[in-house]
């Protein structure tokens, strides 16, 4: 671990896996997992962040208090750096400006194929087979209020097979890209906060008058 780390809150909706590869991460050296907030009580992500020792929070999206119970959370955590990992809300444009530090995500197809509002678990696995496409994989993005539209940081393609269902490929892409693309890119970001483009904290501040309107992905 380096000396100084970037506190990095995971974002997550389901089993984890993403979140694990991070925890596990033997690249994640100048960044550490300070918090985990999960939008549903029955995420299995939450049993790995407990099994981890992280501090972890519900926050249900249905209440219409999540961006702003999550803004809070990410000031009292002096979070750095936001990782979506299998995270279904999307988040409003107010909340991307407000939270003052990066917010980056992971699709699991090449974007641009197979991505935007709708495009979500199985379903990007079934437009790919559908599609025909012979090469699939991961992206690691920025969040922008385009969803699956920020900046790309980094991609890794993987194989569609002819035996391919939306099951296999999914795993596949998940082991051979997901669980190495998200560490390395939450390391590269980490790396560059600690040496010097540290969050804004000023720009934490929570804008009581801000429009914080989380919608459902599906
Ligand atoms: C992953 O394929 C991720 O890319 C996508 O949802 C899936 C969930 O994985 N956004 P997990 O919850 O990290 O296991």
């Amino acid at each position: 671990m380096a000396s100084r780390v970037a506190n990095i809150a995971v974002f997550v909706s389901g089993n984890g896996t993403n979140l694990q590869a991070l925890l596990d991460a033997p690249c994640l050296v100048h960044g550490k997992i300070a918090l985990v907030i999960a939008d549903k009580p029955s995420a299995g992500a939450l049993v790995r962040a407990k099994k981890a020792g992280v501090s972890a929070l519900v926050i249900p999206r249905n209440g219409g208090n999540f961006e702003k119970a999550a803004l809070k959370a990410l000031r009292t955590h002096n979070i750095d750096l936001v990782v979506l990992a299998g995270f279904l809300g999307i988040l409003s444009k107010s909340f991307i400006a407000t939270c003052g530090c990066p917010i980056i995500n992971i699709h699991p197809s090449l974007i641009p194929a197979f991505c935007g509002k709708g495009f979500y678990g199985l379903r990007v696995h079934e437009a790919a087979l559908a599609a025909g496409v012979k090469v699939s994989g991961a992206t690691v993005h920025y969040v922008s209020d385009v969803v699956d539209g920020g900046a790309i940081i980094s991609q890794r393609a993987v194989a569609v097979l002819e035996t391919d269902t939306p099951q296999t490929l999914q795993r596949r892409i998940m082991e051979e890209a997901e669980w190495t693309l998200l560490p390395e890119a939450a390391e590269k970001i980490s790396r560059e906060l600690v040496a010097g483009q540290a969050c804004d904290r000023q720009a934490c501040e929570l804008q009581e008058d801000g429009q914080f309107d989380a919608q459902e992905e599906s």
